[in-house]
């Protein structure tokens, strides 16, 4: 086996593969087995601001969301914080590899103060995953961006262990977006996360869920982002996310620039030990092309290294369609 270790967040991993955030990263047994498996890092299921907010104001509804009542208040019994910490104390102590607690959040409010007892707990580092859907038509994208401003702002305040933030891709400017970031501090950022999307059911006639689970093309939505931001004068870490069911899919964010990648959709598909067959991979095309470090070929194709940087371009979208007969 090749040496697939890579650093992330300044952590030591021994492979650029994390288990992202999910169901699969909600039990100390679940946790053992991405290790087991060769998980680089584990990102825990997120614990949401509702349930933080819950547990520190001990309310029972969020206002505006008044129809998630019900659901939210079962959510929140069968998922108390205090076994969130209790996860992270125990995965702290029986794991080698990073844990990687995670916040899913859609303001800059009081829950943040609370961030501090993750931190406590042991976690080696934070992942804020901002689910705020720009839905008011009076207010413009500056605007709506600065809820993330504020969020870090506060959040740099009262914790001191390395954060990384999970976006979406729908923003005007990503790149912008990414160096304001750094600017206040943050360490990582997580491209992309996918959010929950409805669909249309036309025989019932009702929204349904669209498919939670992803698929591979979903990396064009991605990459180009990667090879970009990668690309930057500025040191923030990459981990590249969605879309990711091989060894090869990962190298292609390795080689865009990505210093790791999270794999969540194809381990609920294959199981954790899915994992075992990635590095492998990876390895393997490692010791094909004479690559002795992840770090050999990290960032060889993204947008400063390419020797041709306009394919990430507009020039490139008149040539894409006007050769396709
Ligand atoms: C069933 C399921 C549950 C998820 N739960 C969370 C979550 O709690 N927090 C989070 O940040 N992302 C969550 N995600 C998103 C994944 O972490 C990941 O970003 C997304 O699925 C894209 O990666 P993939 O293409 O490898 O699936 C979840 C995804 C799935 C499929």
């Amino acid at each position: 086996m090749e040496n697939l270790s890579t650093k992330y967040l300044g952590l030591s991993l021994k492979s650029p593969l994390i288990v992202s955030s999910s169901r699969l990263t909600s039990t100390l047994g679940q946790l053992k087995e991405a290790e087991d498996n060769g998980a680089g890092a584990v990102v825990l299921k997120s614990l949401f601001e509702e349930q933080i907010n819950y547990y520190v104001h001990s309310v029972s509804s969020t206002p505006g969301y008044p129809e998630a009542d019900d659901y939210l208040a079962n959510y929140i019994q069968s998922n108390s914080v205090d076994n969130y910490l209790d996860l992270i104390r125990k995965a702290k102590k029986n794991l080698n590899i990073p844990v990687i607690p995670s916040i899913n959040c859609f303001s800059a409010g009081g829950w943040m103060e609370f961030a501090r007892h993750i931190a406590e707990a042991g976690a080696d580092a934070l992942e804020i995953n901002v689910f705020f859907l720009p839905v008011d038509r009076k207010k413009n994208s500056a605007e709506s961006e600065k809820l993330y401003f504020e969020l870090i702002e506060s959040l740099k305040k009262s914790v001191k262990i390395p954060i990384a933030l999970k976006i979406g891709f729908r923003f005007s400017n990503i790149l912008y977006l990414i160096d304001q970031f750094y600017n206040r501090g943050i360490e990582g950022v997580v491209m992309f996360n996918r959010f929950y999307e409805p669909d249309i059911d036309i025989n019932k006639m009702d929204i349904i869920p669209a498919s939670i689970l992803s698929s591979e093309n979903e990396r064009r939505y991605v990459l180009r982002w990667i090879g970009m931001a990668s690309a930057q004068d500025i040191r923030i870490d990459i981990s590249a996310s969605t879309g990711v069911h091989s060894g090869q899919d990962a190298i292609k964010y390795l080689l865009a620039g990505a210093d790791t990648v999270q794999v969540c959709s194809v381990l609920y598909n294959k199981g954790l030990e899915h994992l075992k067959t990635m590095n492998r991979q990876i390895s393997d095309w490692m010791s094909l092309k004479g690559f002795k470090s992840i770090d050999d070929f990290r960032g060889k194709l993204n947008y400063v290294n390419y020797q041709k940087p306009s394919v990430f371009e507009r020039t490139q979208f008149m040539k894409y369609f006007s050769s396709y007969e």
